[in-house]
């Protein structure tokens, strides 16, 4: 008789990301997965860029009916990471990981006040995903997730070796994790004005995504991050440069009349900012508009 334990993963929010990580993590037969969903479906498919994946995990859509996990990832919005408790009870046990996968750099801090006394793995990802349908995905490039070194990263960076996403654990995650905030922060522009900044690019428009950029790399800088000069010179680039209907998540989640990650991706500037006593005028500015953008959209 085999003694096969499989790893049990529970993917709390298998909305785009949530669901393209399950989709991989489930082509490893070691692993059963478990999707903790809002809005419920039968069956996974994710288009990659490595070909179609299918899988049939545990859909679930009831907190009761939640059973202990090796793992939990939580992929939803940041604004919705409250709503997440109702699974804890039933996940959780006292050795379960907790993954928070989420944008901007409040992971640890976000989830330390939500679940005290439990430590959370914060990763930052690259992996451009979006979702058609309940249970249905396309990644759009491979791209990469990064945690922190420690003692459970390795068995996470290992979780994902047979897939072709590259996953690692770096000593500094504080500046993997702002040098993504100074590119996701510049995409308050396009969101606010529902088009991109390549064909209307102007000087007004430079100084303004320039500042946003700016501001945050100031304020990553006085949080303890490395921040390269050439990360706001790309990142202006490419605003520059950005052809129409190329917009990032917040523009997205805008067209399509959902609520918007404000505060965890500019918001958070402006905050941090004011703890260090770091002027963030522009992204202030963007917060204000974008809140002010109205019902039936709202901020986090
Ligand atoms: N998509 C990307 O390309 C990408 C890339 C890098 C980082 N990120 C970050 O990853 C996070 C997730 O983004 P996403 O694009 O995957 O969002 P998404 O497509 O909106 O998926 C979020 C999922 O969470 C579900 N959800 C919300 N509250 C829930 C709850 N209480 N219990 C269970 N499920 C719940 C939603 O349910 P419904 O089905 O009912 O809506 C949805 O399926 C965000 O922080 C985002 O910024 C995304």
């Amino acid at each position: 008789m085999s003694n096969f334990r499989p790893i049990e993963i529970a993917v709390i929010g298998p909305g785009a990301l949530g669901g393209t990580l399950a989709a991989w993590l489930a082509q490893d037969p070691k692993n059963a997965l478990t999707l903790c969903a809002r809005t419920g479906f039968a069956g996974l498919e994710a288009e990659t860029p490595a070909g179609k994946l299918m899988a049939g995990p545990t859909v679930i859509t009831r907190p009761e009916a939640a059973q202990k996990a090796d793992w939990v990832f939580v992929v939803t919005k940041t604004y919705d990471s409250e709503a997440t408790l109702s699974w804890m009870p039933g996940l959780l046990g006292p050795d379960t990981k907790i993954v928070i996968v989420q944008n901007g750099v409040e992971h640890v801090s976000r989830f330390a006040a939500l679940l005290p006394g439990r430590e959370v793995i914060p990763a930052v990802v690259d992996i451009p995903s979006a979702r058609t349908a309940p249970g249905r995905v396309v990644q759009n490039a491979l791209g990469w997730i990064v945690v922190p070194e420690g003692p459970d990263e390795q068995a996470f960076v290992d979780l994902f070796a047979h897939t072709p996403i590259e996953v690692s654990a770096v000593s500094d995650w504080t500046s993997r994790a702002w040098s993504k905030l100074c590119l996701n922060c510049a995409g308050a522009f396009p969101a606010l004005t529902m088009r991109s900044t390549g064909p209307v690019w102007n000087d007004e428009i430079e100084r303004l995504v320039r500042g946003l950029v700016e501001e945050c790399a100031a304020v990553a800088r006085a949080e303890g991050a490395i921040i390269d000069d050439n990360i706001i010179e790309s990142v202006v680039e490419g605003a520059r440069n950005a052809p129409e209907g190329v917009g990032n998540s917040l523009y997205a989640d805008r067209m399509a009349g959902r609520p918007m990650e404000v505060d965890a991706r500019n918001g958070v500037i402006v905050r941090l900012g004011a703890k260090h006593g770091i002027p963030t005028p522009v992204n202030e500015l963007f917060v204000a508009l974008l809140n002010a953008s109205g019902s039936p959209w709202v901020s986090d």
